[in-house]
């Protein structure tokens, strides 16, 4: 139901992967299922390693979303979202523009993956 692009320089060219609605899987366990080298360690949302930028393509209204209070901590300290952001975020439902993959829970919308 979603087409999810990943886009890296890591990559010699950007990777379109079709994902079902109703996985429920994790950007990271796409990404390692289609040997998309995003960086990883822990995979439980607390080393950090694995941020990406997520833009929603969709041309419609961004869904109520899954952000942790655990991850909104992980990428406040690591510099790549402010309280600002993570504050519309929460009570506006504005799309925060760095997530972390092992925690992003993709969902039925086409989304452009950074990294
Ligand atoms: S792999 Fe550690 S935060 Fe995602």
């Amino acid at each position: 139901m979603a087409n999810i692009t990943f886009t890296s320089p890591a990559m010699k060219k950007d990777v379109t992967v079709y994902a079902t609605a109703g996985d429920c899987h994790t950007l990271l366990a796409v990404a390692k299922e289609h040997k998309v080298p995003i960086n990883f360690e822990c995979e439980n949302g607390e080393c950090g390693s694995c941020p990406v930028r997520v833009t929603i393509l969709a041309n419609k209204r961004p869904m109520g979303m899954h952000f942790t209070e655990k991850e909104k901590t992980v990428l406040l300290l690591a510099g790549k979202l402010t309280r600002q952001q993570i504050e519309d975020a929460e009570n506006n439902d504005i799309p925060p523009p760095w997530r972390l993959a092992c925690q992003f829970i993709v969902r039925d919308e086409d989304i452009l993956v950074e990294f």
